[in-house]
């Protein structure tokens, strides 16, 4: 098979989230998240883990920036913390937090690394928090005013944004299947917040795009993966489709077309969502680009019942599972890729998450030997050349995730870095995975057939 050539100019870059690397939680006048108060909290976390350190990427950001260089990584995705910005949420700004920012970004800079950035990435203020979260409508103009203060302090350095980093895992995942922060339980209260995050995605790119820095781009990430139903059944089908809607499609259509999809089995979107008028011209504000995060497919079954969708997920059949127990299905990818080029023809795309978690640590060489992920990651991307081959205008891809970090309730268990990290010494060692990125990320052409 002949090597897959990407384009000159495409990205080849890492995806991170403050978070998960940064650690000084309590540094610098920065606020509680709800991140913080959630692994705080005993129970919450596989083993007690917590941010508080994590890989410390708060004081060793010029090393680990300097170790992407070294990779010959073009690009890299990084998440701002909110409450490092505004500790309370809204108001009073700390100058530490934004001037840590702009350290980061200009070390990219100096570096050759352009600097794209994601506003949220789950650590909500921990007083926004209390003042009712996201269900809270209010949220969605603090969110607004956040988006404002960055742009204009990061904007002259930073052209690329993402309003959000899945938006439909932290709403549904924090409020109604409470797994993560805030750990809420409440089906209502997370919808509405489905819709507050609606109407603060379109007003903070409308936020930035005004600001006094012109952006090149602006989008969000969304998590995407193609639903398949479990059975060719019409039932099956159909509740395919709806869950495709529901999953991938609700803060999408929203933001391009100023509609919801009709996603729900009994009634219509309006039975189910408080839509004030003007809302959805409030939300409309057509991204310059569509991020797509993917790890695998969804497989689902008609559910009756469910009384919202009428669907549920089913265990996929598939054989090889990665350490968290996600099925690899590298032609999830494509199939994804290509759909969205369907969907909303013209709009580039960006893989702006995509990676496995695989525990390989040092063997007695030193050396991490983790062939699995580069057997994933080269399947995964061979999919990405398929899909451009198809006629998709993919112009870059993101990995998920340069060092090993805190993978939120599963704390430091799962491994998804190409640079494995020892979390008690700091030190890093570049996976062999993380050579053979280096190369195709040097030489744009992945010349190697996929083999399993
Ligand atoms: C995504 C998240 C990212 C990371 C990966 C494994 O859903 O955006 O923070 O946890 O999964």
């Amino acid at each position: 098979m002949a090597p897959i050539s990407f384009p000159k100019g495409f990205l080849w870059g890492i995806a991170s989230a403050s978070y998960q690397i940064e650690g000084g939680w309590n540094e610098d006048g920065k606020g509680e998240s709800v991140w913080d108060r959630f692994s705080h909290t005993p129970g919450k976390i596989k083993r007690g883990d917590t941010g508080d350190v994590a890989c410390d990427f708060y004081h060793r950001y010029a090393d680990d920036i300097g170790l992407m260089a070294e990779l010959g990584l073009n690009a890299a995705r990084i998440s701002l913390s909110w409450p490092r910005i505004m500790p309370a949420g809204k108001g009073a700004v700390n100058q530490k937090g934004l001037d840590f920012y702009r350290r980061v970004v200009d070390e990219m800079l100096a570096r050759n690394i352009q600097p794209w950035v994601t506003l949220y990435h789950w650590d909500l203020p921990q007083t926004l928090e209390d003042a009712g979260g996201w269900p809270n409508r209010d949220l969605a103009e603090y969110f607004r005013d956040y988006a404002g203060v960055v742009a204009d302090a990061l904007g002259d350095r930073v052209k690329h944004w993402m309003a959000f980093n899945e938006p439909w895992i932290f709403t549904i995942l924090g409020y109604h299947l409470g797994i993560h922060a805030p750990g809420r339980h409440d089906i209502g209260d997370a919808i509405k917040a489905t819709h507050t995050v609606n109407l603060a995605q379109g007003m903070a790119i409308k936020a930035i795009r005004e600001s006094k820095n012109r952006p090149e781009a602006v989008g969000t990430a969304f998590s995407m993966s193609p639903v398949h139903p479990e059975t060719g059944s019409l039932e099956d089908r159909t509740a395919a489709e709806r869950w495709h809607r529901f999953y991938n499609k609700w803060f999408l259509d929203t933001v391009m077309h100023g509609k919801y999809p009709e996603a729900y089995l009994n009634g219509s979107v309006e039975d189910h969502v408080e839509i004030r008028a003007g809302d959805m011209d409030l939300i409309k504000a057509p991204l310059d680009f569509i991020g797509i995060n993917l790890y695998t497919r969804a497989v689902v079954a008609h559910d009756s019942s469910d009384r919202y969708m009428g669907v549920k997920q089913v265990r996929p059949g598939g054989e090889e599972v990665t350490e968290f127990g996600w099925e690899v299905y590298p032609q999830a990818l494509s199939e994804m890729i290509l759909h969205v080029t369907k969907d909303y023809p013209g709009i580039p795309i960006y893989v702006t998450e995509n990676g496995c978690s695989y525990g390989d640590g040092p063997g007695a060489d030193g050396k991490v030997n983790d062939q699995r992920r580069v057997s994933f990651l080269r399947r995964f991307i061979a999919e990405v050349g398929h899909a451009m081959k198809a006629g998709a205008d993919v112009r870059g891809y993101f990995l998920w995730t340069f060092t090993d970090n805190f993978e939120w309730a599963e704390g430091f268990q799962q491994r998804f870095g190409i640079v494995h990290c020892d979390f008690k010494t700091q030190r890093r060692i570049v996976k062999e995975s993380g050579h053979w990125y280096a190369r195709l990320a040097r030489s744009g052409a992945l010349d190697f057939d996929p083999v399993i």
